[in-house]
């Protein structure tokens, strides 16, 4: 028999040895994630898996070898090369963080206010934006939305451009601009706090946009330096660090996106800050502490976790 021919029956066993492989390596959805492989690699849905009696030789191989990676705890994402984010499908892979279900709520609570406001051609901006997960989520969910994507790392940088270009964001008329800016996060955790600090290489960049913002959003990188012992091989191995470390108290980012966010919004504006299931009192106090917004709340995940915060830019008059 040739690589090209089938083989009887992908079905029960094949799939059932990748679990037990898959379980055995620590990975903490075996079944979903074999599954997901098989349905990658057939090209069959994944209800008709089982019901798949036939498997080319160079599929089976193909299966294995990314069973095999997945067992090395290689994110399943990367080895699919994308990932689903409310109505889209993004493409992800090594040099960039992959968006996590936590974020699609946040995103979510920012249409919300949108909405009730009734912002029919917002100015939105996405700080830390990664893959541009928040930001072609908003610009796709609000057709008269106006999105600046920010972000430093080059890597992420390309992966943000692909993505915004495969979601038709493309031209200069497109309602998506790509920013390469540093937000200043201090990953020593030093800063003053009170709304005074001079301009960011990022609130530089994006001038234009200063105290014309409706809407900032963002995800930063939240985990504190004492944390690289606790996470998954999938997280400390295969996303970015600067998508991850925060510092000794994990807030460096959300002081940064903070101040950042204080100077683009106009008065009134929304901020919206996903942070660590950690930080639901930390970081509402934070923006509190500095004089800059009203309106401080925080919210919980679908998990029950605190996982973001959110407040209105105070008056400059006042
Ligand atoms: C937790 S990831 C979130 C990515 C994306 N927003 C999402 O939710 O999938 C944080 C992102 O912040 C970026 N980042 C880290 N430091 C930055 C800085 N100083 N300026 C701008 N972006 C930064 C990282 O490169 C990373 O892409």
């Amino acid at each position: 028999m040739t690589s090209g021919e089938p083989s009887a029956g992908l079905a029960a066993h094949v799939l059932d040895s990748a679990v037990t492989a898959l379980a055995a390596a620590g990975v903490p959805s075996p079944r979903s994630d074999a599954e997901q492989l098989a349905a990658y690699v057939t090209g069959e849905p994944r209800w008709r898996l089982r019901r798949t009696t036939a498997i080319t030789l160079a599929d089976q191989d193909r299966f294995q070898d990314l069973v095999a990676r997945r067992a090395a705890r290689v994110p399943l994402q990367h080895l699919v090369g994308s990932v689903g984010f409310r109505y889209l499908t993004l493409a992800v892979g090594p040099g960039v963080f992959i968006p996590r279900p936590e974020t699609e709520v946040v995103v979510g609570w920012a249409l919300d206010v949108v909405r009730a406001a009734g912002w029919a051609r917002p100015i939105c901006v996405d700080l830390c934006t990664g893959s541009g997960a928040i930001a072609l989520a908003l610009a796709e969910e609000l057709p008269g939305a106006c999105v600046h994507a920010v972000e430093v790392d080059p890597e992420a940088l390309v992966w943000a451009d692909r993505n915004i270009t495969d979601h038709g964001f493309v031209g200069t008329d497109s309602r998506v601009t790509l920013h390469r800016a540093d937000v200043g996060i201090d990953p020593a955790g030093h800063g003053r706090n009170d709304g005074r600090e001079p301009a960011t290489a990022a609130v530089q960049r994006l001038a234009d946009l200063v105290g014309r913002v409706d809407l900032v959003v963002s995800n930063p990188p939240y985990l504190r330096d004492d944390e690289r012992d606790t996470v998954d091989p999938e997280v400390g191995m295969h996303d970015p660090p600067a998508a991850l470390w925060a510092g000794p108290d994990g807030l460096a980012g959300v002081r940064a996106v903070a101040r950042v966010a204080s100077d683009l919004l106009r008065d009134g504006g929304k901020l919206v800050i996903e942070h660590s299931d950690r930080h639901g009192s930390a970081a509402p106090a934070l923006l509190r502490d500095s004089g800059c917004w009203e309106d401080v709340q925080d919210h919980l995940d679908l998990a029950g976790r605190d996982r973001f915060v959110s407040a209105s830019r105070r008056s400059r008059e006042h």
